[in-house]
């Protein structure tokens, strides 16, 4: 009898836990078409770089990784720390204060700075509230680090994530196509998946990648163009040293930040693109 109950109080507190999990995702996204249409009706934000007094900067100084610093396979919250936006030595940072901070640094909407790092937590184990998480600690396989990145080689041929691969940054940026060569275009992007998929399929006999891991791929991947700007100059200073170009700010103005329906759109057209590049394998 004690069985059945345990059972019973098992399968029980499982269908409470989706439950939640599923009336929180849905208030997510209730609140991110909220934010998008505050967008639509809001001026944008200005611009502060015009306020600037020469050698002034919107970000505190850069300092690279030290000894025993923890860095991930994102190239965006590594930058954080190098700049000391984030701890510097990348560790015991707040989920809450992860969602904070990538606000005001890229202006990432709210809804996407909770929905990012909760589900960090979560895989993680963690409660996003309470808890806290070492930069490398992201870097669970297949969780959102995934293989046939654009900043990274596989996770078999390379473990330790925390570093960019420097030849295959300059083969994304070298590219480069829009502007004479000088900015990344969505096309661009869907190109180079599709041969870093390719290449990676065909040379890492452990390689995997769900439909998730591809999403995560080309949201990934979309941020170049909508946070940078695709600028292949600015790219090369944020993926080879993980740094925020001199006088840079997020080239998303929108008053409440980029939310996660707009980012989608970007993020499906360059997976859309994917199955119709060509590819060859060197
Ligand atoms: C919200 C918290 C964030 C988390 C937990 C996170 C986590 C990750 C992880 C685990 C990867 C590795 C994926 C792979 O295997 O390629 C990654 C890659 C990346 N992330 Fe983030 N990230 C976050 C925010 C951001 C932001 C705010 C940006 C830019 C504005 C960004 C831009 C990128 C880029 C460009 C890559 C490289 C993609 C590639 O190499 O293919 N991330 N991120």
């Amino acid at each position: 009898m004690s069985r059945i109950f345990g059972a019973l109080k098992g399968a029980l507190s499982g269908l409470l836990s989706t439950l939640s999990k599923i009336l929180s995702t849905g208030y997510v996204f209730t609140w991110d078409f909220g934010l998008t249409f505050i967008n639509l009706v809001t001026p944008n934000k200005k611009s502060r770089i015009g306020t600037l007094s020469d050698g002034e900067s919107l970000w505190p100084p850069y300092v690279p990784p030290q000894e025993g610093d923890s860095r991930c396979s994102c190239p965006a919250l590594n930058a954080m720390a190098n700049h000391g936006i984030l701890p510097h030595d990348g560790r015991n940072i707040k989920f809450t204060e992860l969602s904070k901070l990538i606000h005001e640094t890229y202006n990432f909407a709210p809804s996407f700075c909770y929905f990012v790092p909760n589900y960090a937590a979560d895989f993680l184990g963690r409660d996003y509230k309470t808890d806290t998480m070492d930069l490398n600690d992201l870097d669970v396989h297949n969780c959102i680090e995934h293989d046939a990145s654009l900043t990274r080689w596989d996770a078999k041929k390379s473990p330790d994530q925390s570093k960019p691969a420097l030849e295959l940054v300059h083969a994304l940026l070298a590219n480069a196509t829009g502007d004479g060569g000088k900015t990344l275009t969505v096309e661009d992007l869907s190109r180079f998946t599709a041969i870093r998929r390719a290449h990676s399929k065909a040379t890492n006999g452990q390689f995997t990648l769900s439909s998730n891991s591809k999403f995560f791929g080309s949201s990934n991947s979309g941020t170049l163009v909508l946070f940078f700007g695709g600028k292949v100059d600015d790219l090369k200073i944020f993926l080879t040293e993980e740094r925020l170009p001199e006088r840079w700010e997020s080239t998303v103005r929108s008053r409440t930040g980029m939310t996660m329906a707009l980012f989608n759109i970007t993020a499906a057209k360059i997976e859309s693109g994917i199955a119709g590049a060509k590819t060859h394998v060197e």
